[in-house]
């Protein structure tokens, strides 16, 4: 893992490599329903539309979840304690700790995240905007393996998990990934996770079809991104977003569909595609508090407080590895 020293913060680079991309696109495309992996979103202006993306009037999570951190950063302090190593995967902006750091006063903040621009930003103005902190940046997949050096064997840190990313994992991926949280914590560490509530089809439609289009051009950015990167042939006008709530399998689906027959090509392979044939880019679970608590239970995690706002929207859970 290189490591590079800054004035302000410590950031260690163990990015995927553009051949990575390149293979996960590939396998995804020649399962029978093709499929982008979500996490490559996020490349710069993936990261800065899903930064505008939380601030459309439809997308309730973000502030439902901003609210509810700082309506209950002192009873998170009460289960955290003084001096925490706090560790945050798929930290974004980092704009949500900071509604936990003068609270908690953390000795290390540790964010991690595949979008290594983003992520050296939000962690160089942390730094610069609470200079007591000792802020270590990690720019890494976290579905792969990760290692935390920098945290002393003897430390159980405190994971930070908002967003409700952990809706972008199947149910069983989902314990997996938790449970992988868990191992990294050790015994008695503890999780802070945000989780989005199963509610009315029509807000979470709304919240993945905003009016100003800012999710469609997210959705449609990845195909961008395979332009630039993978030297693919996307015709961004012949494919549409989609977005629409699995009520069986309860979550948001997003797509990208064909508007006619085409042929894509990637990396030098052709690719058809018919009329309505959809490219699957991410899932977005929504659970009640108990199947989520059976979840995090199964990852070895048990219920320490749970917080949710009054409209029952969104729910804060802090667990600790038994
Ligand atoms: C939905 S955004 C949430 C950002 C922020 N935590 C929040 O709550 O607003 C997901 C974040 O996780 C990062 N991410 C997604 N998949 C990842 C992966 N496999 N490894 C590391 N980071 C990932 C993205 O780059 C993005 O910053």
């Amino acid at each position: 893992m290189a490591k590079t020293a800054t004035a302000d913060y410590r950031f260690y680079n163990h990015s995927p490599e553009v051949d990575d991309f390149c293979r996960e696109v590939i396998d995804g495309f020649r399962q029978n329903q093709r499929c982008i992996p979500p996490k490559y979103f996020y490349d710069e202006e993936g990261a800065r539309l899903f930064e505008a993306i939380c601030q459309q009037p439809e997308y309730y999570p973000t502030r439902t979840e901003l609210s509810l951190l700082e309506k209950h950063a002192e009873d998170i302090r009460s289960h955290v304690g003084d001096g925490c190593y706090l560790v945050e995967p798929g930290s974004g902006s980092c704009e949500k700790v900071r509604l936990l750091l003068d609270t908690l006063r953390p000795e290390v903040y540790a964010p991690l995240d595949i979008s290594c621009e983003q992520l050296k930003s939000a962690a160089a103005a942390v730094a610069a905007d609470y200079p007591w902190l000792d802020v270590h940046a990690v720019c890494t997949d976290i579905t792969s393996e990760v290692s935390l050096d920098f945290i002393p064997d003897e430390t159980t840190p405190v994971m930070f998990y908002p967003g409700s990313s952990i809706g972008n994992f199947d149910p069983d991926d989902a314990v997996e990934f938790l449970a992988c949280l868990a191992q990294l914590t050790g015994s008695g560490g503890g999780l802070l996770i945000g989780v989005d509530r199963k509610k009315d089809h029509e807000t979470l439609h709304k919240a993945y079809n905003d009016a100003g289009g800012v999710t469609a051009a997210f959705n449609l950015n990845l195909l961008q991104r395979a332009n630039r990167e993978l030297d693919a042939d996307f015709n961004l006008d012949a494919f549409e977003h989609f977005a629409a709530y699995n009520s069986v399998a309860g979550r948001i689906e997003m797509h990208l569909i064909s508007t006619r027959k085409q042929t894509v090509h990637i990396d030098g392979q052709g690719f058809e595609f018919n009329t309505g044939d959809s490219i699957h880019t991410e899932n977005s679970y929504k659970y009640t508090d108990s199947e989520f608590q059976e979840i995090a239970q199964q990852a070895g995690f048990t219920l320490c407080d749970t917080w949710t706002d009054s409209d029952g929207l969104f729910s804060l859970f802090f667990l600790r590895v038994k």
